[in-house]
């Protein structure tokens, strides 16, 4: 009797350990950002970026880029512009492929908000202009070549 009272005691804890080992793996995720950077929230994630990713809105955030983000982020967005080794915290490089899977939204948020030493754009950038970034950062992105027979055909 008292036996299966413990075996059942066990069984607990064994589910409530394995709960929190899941909840630890799903923590692990890839953290969106930069250590120490604030999440996203979800629904500023799943904003849609109103600005058609075309020649124009690129060129015009190409521009943007040379005149804001470049002193910091290089200009390919490496994270090695002129002032990059004078800041406490190294610029982001942009051209990380993680960035492929980040949304237009995320991306925006990042911008508008900026976080130490990196400035808010929000006050100084119109939506459109950030939004134009957006559609730039795009193209800076460095997608590594893989194996072909574990490429994906999309
Ligand atoms: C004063 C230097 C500076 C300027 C100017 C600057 N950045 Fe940054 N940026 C940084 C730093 C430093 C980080 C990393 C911050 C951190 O660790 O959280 C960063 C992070 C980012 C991130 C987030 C990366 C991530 O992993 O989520 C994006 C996107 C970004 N910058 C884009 C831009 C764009 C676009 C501009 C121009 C409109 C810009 N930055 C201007 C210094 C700068």
């Amino acid at each position: 009797m008292l036996e299966n009272r413990q075996r059942i005691v066990m069984g607990g804890w064994v589910v409530a350990v394995c709960s929190a080992l899941a909840c630890m793996v799903i923590a692990a995720d890839p953290p969106a950002g930069p250590p120490g950077a604030p999440k996203v929230p979800a629904r500023d994630a799943r904003r849609k970026n109103p600005i058609p990713a075309d020649d124009g809105s690129r060129a015009t955030g190409k521009h943007i880029f040379a005149g804001n983000c470049q002193p910091c982020h290089g200009a390919k967005g490496q994270g090695n512009g002129p002032v990059a080794d004078k800041l406490p915290t190294p610029p982001a490089n942009l051209t990380d492929s993680r960035y492929a899977k980040e949304t237009d939204g995320t991306l925006f948020w990042r911008i508008s908000n900026g976080h130490t030493p990196m400035p808010q754009f929000d006050s100084t950038l119109p939506a459109e202009s950030r939004w134009n970034v957006v559609n730039y950062l795009r193209t800076l992105i460095v997608i590594p070549a893989t194996n072909p027979s574990t490429e994906s055909t999309k």
